[in-house]
């Protein structure tokens, strides 16, 4: 589908985004590029990552890829440097890098627990952290009355319960509060904004294929009143809006791209 944004809104703006090569972390990568955005993207297997790096140079977007997992600081801070020194600033850091699977809680071991808390919460914030000397307004590349932004993919698992998912719902709440955190700190003293977004069910995803709900592609679906799956599409728009000046007035905030989905209860 056609963007209805302009192609120039992220004209000269430096994107680095986590979990940039596959999936809807892919999908963001590609419409900041076709909206004008420099893009790095990080992930830890070298094969997607240089697929995904081919993929949008062939759409004339200036990419690189490096390898790195977001448990490590020492990775954070290296492929942050790296990206600044490539494309010289960094303006939008995007942390949609997650781990997850289904099961039971009582079947889930403590470590199983951590490794996704690790991932996606933890990591969300070490990026945060390594970002933020060149995010700041007056960072090196920009101005001393503009700081960048930070999205940062949630979901809305913990909005209620989600059945065998309570490591990825305590995982992305904790996203939640990070976001509002940082966007509290960071926008009153760095002009840093900081949003958020949850996407819902989004097919042609690892999520939707790992996860995915034999009973949304079932019965179930038919007692869901606002069900309807999603596209990558759907997500990269809402990014798009959030990180570019028609956003500038938002922060704090994690918008659910989910149709609605969240919000609806079994038809009686
Ligand atoms: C139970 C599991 C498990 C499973 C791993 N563990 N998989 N427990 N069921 N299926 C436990 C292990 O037993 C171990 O605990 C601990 O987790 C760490 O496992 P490792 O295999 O060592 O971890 P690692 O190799 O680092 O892999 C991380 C991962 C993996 C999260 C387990 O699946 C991953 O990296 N996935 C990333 C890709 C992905 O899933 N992306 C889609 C995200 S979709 P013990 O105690 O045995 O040592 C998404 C959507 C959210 O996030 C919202 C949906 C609506």
């Amino acid at each position: 589908m056609e963007s209805p944004f302009k192609e120039e809104i992220l004209k000269g703006k430096v994107a680095l985004l986590t979990g940039g090569g596959s999936g809807i972390g892919f999908e963001i990568s590609k419409q900041f590029g076709k909206h004008g955005a420099s893009v790095a993207i990080m992930g830890r297997r070298k094969q997607v990552l240089d697929s995904a790096v081919a993929t949008l140079r062939s759409f004339s977007i200036p990419a690189v890829g490096f390898e790195g997992d977001v448990r490590k600081q020492e990775d954070a801070k290296r492929v942050v440097e790296l990206t600044v020194k490539h494309f010289g600033r960094l303006d939008i850091l995007v942390n949609a890098a997650a781990g997850n699977f289904l099961v039971a809680s009582e079947d889930l071991s403590p470590n199983g627990f951590r490794t996704v808390m690790d991932i996606d919460s933890v990591g969300t914030f070490t990026m945060c952290h390594e970002a933020l000397e060149y995010l700041k307004r007056g960072g090196p590349g920009r101005s001393s009355s503009s700081g960048g932004t930070i999205l940062n993919i949630s979901a809305t698992l913990h909005y209620t319960a989600a059945w065998y998912q309570i490591h990825v719902s305590a995982a992305k709440a904790a996203v939640d509060a990070i976001t509002r955190n940082l966007a509290l700190e960071w926008g009153t003293d760095y002009d840093i904004r900081v949003n958020g977004i949850a996407p819902g069910p989004i097919g042609d995803t690892a999520g939707m294929s790992k996860l995915a709900p034999e009973e949304i592609n079932s019965k179930a679906k038919d007692s869901m009143p606002l069900y309807k799956l999603g596209e990558k599409w759907d997500i990269a728009m809402a990014a798009l809006y959030l990180v570019s000046d028609a956003g500038k007035y938002i922060n704090g905030t994690t918008i659910p791209v989910d149709g609605g989905l969240w919000l609806s209860r079994p038809r009686h």
